[in-house]
């Protein structure tokens, strides 16, 4: 076969890469693609690093069987935990998420900037290596939020609950003083509204969701791999380990309004 047509997978602890999918369909509308979401084993920020490991080689696994021509680990936490294991492993391309803090640096801007993340995303050495590059230059404050990961599977993405839980999360930092927020776990993604809605109009909100799907789009590009095929609609198939009707349908119902805020959808 060949491999151009070969299918891209996409994975994630849960919910939260299905955003990124979207983006990729965006960008690469051409493209099929299999989502894998682990939701029986999130959240993965609480878990250890070898654990995130195991989990996440058990989904290429499951990738690499299915026949994909390169994997996208739409998950930040799994990035940091383990690209480093998979790519020594696969030798396929594979693409991971960053939080955004070179664009919200570079953007200059007149206050802190604050990088939301699960708390494994914020110690380990990916994040360290850029807080080491561009943390001299802005004044960067790591927001661990727990609580968000769990609503956002549970399929709650705005409402009370949801603010209160992000008002919980700013507590002791003066929202004055923040310029930008980096959304670091792509599961915060769908919570943007509601965190806008706490922090007010003023301030930026940026995530790692473009930057991933150009950069896998370079890289399918360089190696003769981007599929230049005429297709007449979105093609995707999506997996959860829960293994359970309704988060079957919840992934379709985020993944229907990431493409409708993408203005893919009418
Ligand atoms: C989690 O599963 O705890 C969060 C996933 C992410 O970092 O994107």
């Amino acid at each position: 076969m060949d491999n151009k047509k070969l299918a891209i997978g996409v994975f994630d602890s849960g919910m939260g890469g299905i955003s990124v999918l979207a983006e990729l369909i965006k960008i690469m509308p051409n493209e099929k693609y299999i989502y894998y979401g682990d939701s029986k084993n999130a959240p993965y920020g609480v878990k250890t690093p070898s654990q995130v490991i195991e989990l996440s080689k058990n989904i290429c696994e499951f990738f690499i069987d299915k026949g994909v021509k390169a994997i996208v680990i739409a998950c930040n936490t799994a990035t940091s935990a383990a690209v480093k294991q998979l790519r020594e492993i696969y030798d396929i391309p594979i693409i991971g998420m960053e939080p955004a803090l070179k664009p919200a640096v570079e953007m200059n801007l007149d206050g802190k900037i604050v990088v939301m993340a699960t708390e494994m995303t914020l110690k380990e050495k990916k994040f360290n290596e850029l807080m080491k590059k561009y943390g001299q230059k802005s004044d960067i404050i790591k927001l661990p939020c727990p609580k968000l990961v769990e609503l956002v599977e549970s399929g709650i993405v705005d409402g009370v609950e949801v603010e209160k839980a992000v008002k919980e999360c700013f507590t002791g930092i003066d929202i004055n003083e923040i310029s930008s927020i980096v959304l670091g776990c792509t599961h915060y993604i769908y919570l943007r509204e509601s965190i806008r809605n706490v922090v007010g109009d003023r301030v930026y909100i940026i995530d790692g969701n473009e930057g991933t799907a150009r950069h896998l789009k370079n890289i399918l590009n360089s190696k003769d791999l981007l599929n230049d095929e005429e297709k007449r609609e979105v093609y995707f198939d999506i997996y959860n380990s829960k293994n359970d009707r309704s988060i079957i349908e919840l992934s379709k119902k985020l993944l229907k309004f990431s493409l409708e805020k993408l203005n893919c959808l009418n």
